[in-house]
């Protein structure tokens, strides 16, 4: 539903985007992860036909992001800058009734939608506050229900949770949620990776302007974690599991967690990591519980940038 093709936009060295190849399936939230100044907002600008790319191509769905389609682009489309401004001097009502004006929504249709939007963001009972008094966490969902009022199918948002205290991050995190189980095609920036990670159906890091890695939380995690880690309960001689582990090929480390609990470091590969189970179990011990920790995305995320 979104796509760029080798999409380039350079400012300078290592500023701006980089023959970026990015794909968003419908239905799907894509994670665009990145500190700042790696090519985010330049990226979003560029689908939302605000800047002009070098060179590459960007699509919504079907239609190339040109000068002749973007009347129909911006039509399909709901984009929430990472700063928007506000005037000031409106209610949340007007403010949002502004915008579905400039979408060319029929005022009776604009009041059922205006309602429609501030319920979906939790925010009906602000509709007659002015939008100077809105907190930052408020002003950001006022921002988001002005974006939902032509009923976009896709969204691009950068940065929703930017400067978002925790209680506010997590209704967010519920807003997006609610737009997910109505089938929105969503592209949110972060610059901050388990803001929002765990909303994402796919997650892309871009770094220095070029996209290090795309792909599913689970698989992102797998492959760029560097070595495996398994906790294992038992519910036999721990220091017998202990001995026993150490002696398997490709564990290195083995560390006892808590009275029945190890963790182990493991340099093999995933399909090896069966027989460490095998292993322990055809050598009498009784295994509770083995798994292999989920790596954190932040340590991901650390790893590839420091990598690059
Ligand atoms: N109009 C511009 N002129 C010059 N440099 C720019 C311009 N816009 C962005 N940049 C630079 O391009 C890089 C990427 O910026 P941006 O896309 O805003 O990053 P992000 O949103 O990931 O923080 C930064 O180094 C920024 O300074
Ligand atoms: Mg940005």
């Amino acid at each position: 539903m979104i796509r760029t093709e080798n999409l380039t936009k350079g400012f300078a060295k290592e500023r701006g985007v980089f023959a970026l190849n990015l794909e968003v399936p419908a239905g799907k939230i894509y994670g665009f992860v990145g500190p700042n100044g790696a090519g985010k907002t330049t990226t979003i600008k560029i689908l939302c036909g605000l800047l002009k790319p070098d060179s590459g191509r960007a699509f919504i769905g079907d239609l190339e992001v040109l000068p002749r389609n973007i009347p129909e682009i911006k039509r399909r489309i709901g984009y929430m800058p990472d700063i928007f401004g506000v005037y000031e001097q409106m209610s949340v009502w007007e403010y949002i009734d502004f915008y579905g004006a400039a979408y060319k929504i029929p005022a009776k249709k604009r009041r059922q939608r205006i309602e429609e939007v501030l319920k979906l963001t939790e925010s009906t009972h602000m509709i007659d506050y002015q939008m100077t008094s809105l907190s930052r966490g408020m002003r950001q969902r006022i921002g988001l229900a002005k974006t939902l009022i032509h009923d976009p199918d896709v969204l691009i948002l950068d940065e929703p949770a930017g400067g978002l205290d925790p209680t506010a991050r997590i209704e967010m995190r519920q807003t997006i949620e609610r737009l997910r189980a109505l089938g929105k095609t969503i592209l949110l920036s972060s610059h901050i990776l388990p803001e929002l990670s765990s909303v994402c159906d796919i997650i892309g890091i871009i770094y220095k302007g070029k996209l290090l890695v795309q792909g599913t939380v689970k698989d992102i995690t797998r492959d760029l974690q560097e070595k495996i880690v398994i906790n294992i309960t038992v519910d036999s001689d721990i220091t017998q599991a202990k001995d026993i582990l150490e002696r398997i090929e490709h564990v290195e480390d083995v560390k006892v967690a808590d009275i029945n609990d190890l963790q182990c470091t493991f340099s093999g590969t995933r399909e090896q990591v069966k027989s460490v189970l095998k292993l322990l179990m055809n050598n009498g011990v009784i295994v509770r519980w083995f798994a292999e920790n989920e790596a954190d995305l932040e340590d991901v995320f650390m790893n590839v940038t420091k990598k690059n």
